[in-house]
């Protein structure tokens, strides 16, 4: 006791004088406080409104062309920006560019199993979406067609408050990390602790969302996150943050990535939340290994032209806790380079310009990421006008889908326990696993993909 009580002191002693060398005067060590804290900017709730593409100033543009192709569209309002807009442009609380007549956009939308940070109203219209059940819940059910069900109706809920100015039309959602140990206490927002079954979450969850695979109009952006190797909060003073989870060549492989394999390759999602944490020395969203030789290179998320975000405030982790980067200058263009397009946090924006003086990044490199943000915006169709396929969408198509009667279903099917006890004979029976085993087959057969 003695002797752990004399370490933590002079661990703290040390700590307080790294602190006070590295950094500057009012900046938290989250190396051990779990939580960031996000700029206002970050957090803000911010009015949404679709671009004037008929009489705008952008209506003369190729952007509001619904004729060119997406990237064309895209690249070409792109090159409109002064480099001051265009680092605007890399956070997620995007101010847009007023001159031109682009609004202003948040990135940052939730839908873990229902709409969250949408802009509810306190009574009336838009008061509220479903709330479906936890992930590990609704997986739990064993059923691919539910899964796909709830994200579909999740997405024309979320496209039905997009309309009302209450919602974006990217979504940080699904969590596909799998559950390893329950010390993380985050397991029910995971689909389960088998890859397989996390997998085929992936699938259907974001192709019920995104409208399809490859859509030819998207409907919401799906973000398949954290990748990689997230899956600690706060542990003995590790937090989150700062965690640097030392993983084998073997467990990345089995473990922690084939489920993002399945979102990008197969789902095709347009949209990847590099995490918190760093594997083996390196921080995920400054990790080129992760997100371009296995995402893009590898999986063909390049192909997608899907746009990789960090979680929020991870970029300004690449340098405090994790000090793989001096300053948030370098921060900031590490992760631009390893291919971290969309920075949720106000990094990029407030330290890309002293990137740029300093030599560390070239407009080029940051427009990379902003084209690919936007390009799926005009795949969004928000580009597109009143017309627009699910613009039309409505609170009355939130009242009047079956949300409520799926949740309810899906909590049904979900309770697997239930259905178990209900066979009292099998209770004390050492074979129990073995009498159940088939039926449990029999739902994943009859879920199963046609090839
Ligand atoms: C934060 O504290 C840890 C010790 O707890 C120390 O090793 C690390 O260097 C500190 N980080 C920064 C950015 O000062
Ligand atoms: C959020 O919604 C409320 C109620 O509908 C509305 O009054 C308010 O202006 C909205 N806030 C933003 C930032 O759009
Ligand atoms: C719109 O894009 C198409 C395809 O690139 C092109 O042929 C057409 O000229 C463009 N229209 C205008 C008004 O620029
Ligand atoms: C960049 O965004 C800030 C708000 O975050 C705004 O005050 C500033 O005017 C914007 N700059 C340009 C050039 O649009
Ligand atoms: C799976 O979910 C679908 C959609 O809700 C439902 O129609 C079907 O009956 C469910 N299958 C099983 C085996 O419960
Ligand atoms: C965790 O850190 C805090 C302050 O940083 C300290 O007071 C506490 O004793 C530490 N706990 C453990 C278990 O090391
Ligand atoms: C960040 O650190 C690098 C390398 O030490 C240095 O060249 C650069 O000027 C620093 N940036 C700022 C804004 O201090
Ligand atoms: C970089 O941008 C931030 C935020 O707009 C501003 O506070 C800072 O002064 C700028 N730095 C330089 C070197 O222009
Ligand atoms: C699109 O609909 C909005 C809201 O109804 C309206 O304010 C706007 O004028 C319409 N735009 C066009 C181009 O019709
Ligand atoms: C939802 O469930 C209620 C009660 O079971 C039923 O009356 C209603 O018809 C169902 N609605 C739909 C759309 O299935």
């Amino acid at each position: 006791m003695l002797s752990s009580g004399s370490l933590i002191i002079a661990v703290t002693g040390l700590a307080s004088v790294t602190l006070a060398q590295n950094l500057p005067v009012g900046q938290v060590n989250y190396s051990s406080e779990a939580q960031p804290d996000l700029t206002p900017q970050t957090v803000e709730t911010i009015t949404l409104s679709f671009p004037d593409c008929s009489s705008g100033p952008l209506s003369q543009y190729t952007i509001c062309n619904q004729s060119a192709p997406y990237m064309d569209r895209a690249t070409s309002l792109i090159s409109l920006f002064t480099l001051e807009e265009l680092i605007n442009q890399t956070g997620n609380t995007a101010p847009g560019v007023p001159r031109l007549g682009l609004p202003d956009y948040q990135v940052w939308n939730e839908a873990l199993h229902g709409l969250d940070r949408a802009n509810f109203s306190l009574s009336g219209d838009y008061e509220w979406a479903t709330s479906f059940p936890s992930p590990i819940l609704s997986m739990a059910s064993m059923n691919r067609t539910l899964i796909n069900q709830i994200g579909t109706l999740i997405s024309t809920q979320a496209r039905a408050f997009s309309n009302a100015g209450k919602y974006g039309l990217d979504s940080y959602a699904p969590n596909i990390n799998a559950f390893r140990s329950p010390l993380w206490g985050r397991g029910q927002e995971t689909p389960g602790e088998d890859l397989f079954v996390v997998s085929q979450y992936a699938y259907e969850y974001i192709t019920g969302m995104q409208g399809g695979v490859e859509p030819e109009h998207l409907k919401i952006v799906a973000t398949a996150k954290h990748f990689a190797g997230y899956d600690l909060e706060n542990y003995n003073n590790v937090s989150r943050l700062g965690y640097d989870a030392m993983i084998t060549q073997q467990d990345l492989a089995e473990f922690y990535t084939p489920q993002f394999l399945t979102a990008a390759r197969d789902a095709k999602v347009n949209s990847v939340m590099c995490s918190y944490n760093a594997v083996n020395g390196v921080p995920s969203c400054a990790n080129s290994f992760f997100l371009q030789t296995l995402l893009r290179d590898t999986w063909t998320f390049d192909t997608t032209d899907g746009y990789v975000s960090t979680d929020c405030d991870a970029a300004y982790n690449i340098y405090n806790p994790h000090m793989y980067a001096s300053n948030q200058s370098i921060a900031a263009a590490d992760s631009v380079r390893a291919g971290a397009d969309i920075d949720c946090g106000t990094t990029y924006q407030y330290h890309l310009n002293e990137s740029i003086i300093a030599g560390e990044i070239t407009r080029e490199e940051i427009e990379q990421g902003v084209i690919r943000l936007y390009s799926n915006l005009v795949r969004l169709g928000y580009f597109d006008g009143n017309s627009s396929e699910y613009r039309q969408l409505t609170w009355d198509d939130v009242v009047s889908t079956d949300a409520q009667n799926i949740s309810y279903e899906a909590a049904v099917e979900g309770i697997t326990l239930l259905k178990i006890q209900r066979r009292e004979k099998y209770r004390s029976d050492r074979s129990m696993g073995q009498r159940n085993r088939p039926d449990a087959r029999k739902l994943l057969w009859h879920t199963t993909l046609p090839d």
